[in-house]
């Protein structure tokens, strides 16, 4: 059964300028080690924090509710499987949410071209 669908289509270049103006302040508050080591090893970083924006936004919506309301960008993680599909790996508060809420199975997908990302999720409640 479907218990929630999210998307959400970030700007690269608006993370670009936040990056530039706020560094590793930015990157450390909204993202994890591992998405920064990824986002990192590629030419144009700012697409894959881009994405993975897209994708910790999607979440929430999927799941109803917005920021501000206990659940931290840092603990919705994008991680990558060897053929590259993304999933996303929850903790604290988020975590918490999903358990609560019986949510079964997390789908993500994502996308982007130069100037945009997006992302899209389904939460899945069996
Ligand atoms: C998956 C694929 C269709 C992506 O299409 P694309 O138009 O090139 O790129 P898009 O911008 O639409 O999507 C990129 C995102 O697709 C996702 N993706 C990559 N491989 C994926 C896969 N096997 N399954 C699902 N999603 C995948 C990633 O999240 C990626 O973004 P990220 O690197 O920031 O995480 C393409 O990369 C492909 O054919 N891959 C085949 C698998 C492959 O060659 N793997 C190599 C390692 S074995």
């Amino acid at each position: 059964m479907i218990y929630g669908t999210g998307i959400d289509l970030v700007d690269n270049r608006r993370i670009e300028k936040i990056i530039e103006k706020w560094g590793d302040k930015f990157l450390d508050r909204i993202f994890t080690p591992g998405e920064i080591a990824y986002c990192r090893k590629h030419a144009q970083a700012s697409i894959h924090f881009g994405a993975r924006f897209a994708a910790k936004e999607s979440f929430l919506k999927a799941m109803g509710i917005g920021l501000g309301q206990g659940v931290r960008l840092r603990d919705i993680e994008v991680a990558n499987a060897e053929s590259g599909k993304p999933e996303l790996i929850l903790s604290g508060e988020a975590h918490r949410r999903v358990l609560d809420e019986g949510i079964a199975d997390i789908h993500l997908s994502l996308t982007h071209t130069e100037k945009y990302a997006s992302a899209f999720v389904l939460l899945e409640k069996k």
